[in-house]
């Protein structure tokens, strides 16, 4: 059943585990993402970002995901994922399909993000929606030369305790040196956990995770003896982000390594069956990866069986 991000992250909050963010861009990533929850018996938030919308359709996209929220008891979370444009986030939450949106302002002055959050709170709660905001810019921590750089673009613990009681969001993506993609390290991942532990203690709030895809070895080892050239990717380690639900990030978002599943998938299946024509043939193993990569998340994520 479709339940709001509010909702389900105060539960995780409260028990000290993470749900699963998962994007989705058609039908069968959606499928593969749900069946993983039941079998899992696991709540899930399932995000849509503007490129999906612009590939599949609002309407469409979000049909599929309520059909799919009234056949499951479990909680399902239809979340708008990084909405920069702020008429579009209007539109999520008059859409009538979202439980939840983000409205992405970081990388707006600090003022005007306070501002055009606070204003997509008021709208989104008269709906009962929730709200999820950034701060901080999601870049990869390896990018920063000096600490005072590092400082200008991480989140700072002090402004998050003004911006969430400016802006009364439900939860708040916070920059602590992950960065989106497959390519996020050059050597061993790194989190500034140092700067998570500060911002929990002092707001409380869910705290979401961007860019917290692992690249799990054995899909980027099938992804590469089948033709992918992604010899340098990399993600976060298991152990950092199991650190990171420790201190206090109750959402982990996840798309690259959803990716890579399909990837593997269709890229192994194709090979093995240069004749297979028919779609619903050459899907089937890359659906079966995603939802095998998910399950794996949702026990890691401490989530499975608190549906
Ligand atoms: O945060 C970004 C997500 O991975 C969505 O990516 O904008 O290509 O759909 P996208
Ligand atoms: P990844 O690229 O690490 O999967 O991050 C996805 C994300 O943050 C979606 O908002
Ligand atoms: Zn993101």
């Amino acid at each position: 059943m479709l339940q709001t991000l509010s909702y389900v992250l105060k539960k995780a909050n409260k028990n000290n585990y993470a749900v699963g963010a998962f994007n989705i861009n058609n039908l069968e990533i959606l499928q593969a993402v749900i069946n993983a929850a039941e079998l899992e018996q696991s709540p899930v938030i399932i995000q849509t970002s503007e490129g999906a919308l612009n590939y599949a359709g609002m309407d469409e996209l979000g049909t599929l995901v309520h059909l799919a929220a009234k056949k499951t008891k479990l909680p399902v979370v239809f979340h708008l994922d990084h909405g920069k444009n702020y008429d579009l986030v209007v539109k999520a939450i008059k859409s009538g399909y979202y439980t939840s949106v983000m409205f992405d302002g970081s990388s707006l002055p600090y003022k005007e993000n306070i501002r055009l959050t606070k204003k997509i709170v008021n709208l989104a709660h008269k709906k009962n929606i929730s709200v999820e905001a950034e701060l901080g810019a999601i870049a990869g921590i390896e990018d920063f030369v000096s600490v005072k750089e590092k400082d200008a673009h991480l989140t700072n613990p002090e402004q998050a305790i003004e911006f969430v009681e400016k802006t009364g969001c439900d939860a708040l993506a916070i920059a602590i040196g992950t960065s989106h993609g497959a390519y996020k390290y050059k050597s061993a991942s790194k989190l500034d956990f140092k700067r998570l532990q500060q911002i929990k203690e002092s707001v409380k709030l869910p705290i979401v995770l961007h860019g917290a895809s692992g690249i799990p070895a054995n899909i980027k080892k099938i992804c590469i003896k089948y033709g992918c050239d992604i010899k340098k990717a990399k993600g976060v380690s298991d152990a950092n982000i199991k650190k990171a639900v420790k201190l206090g990030v109750n959402k982990i978002n996840i798309d690259s390594d959803l990716r890579l599943a399909f990837d593997a998938g269709v890229r192994k299946f194709l090979k093995e069956n240069p004749s297979e024509i028919d779609p619903r043939k050459i899907l089937n193993p890359a659906k079966e990866l995603i939802t095998k990569v998910v399950r794996q998340k949702m026990q890691m994520l401490g989530c499975s069986n608190k549906g």
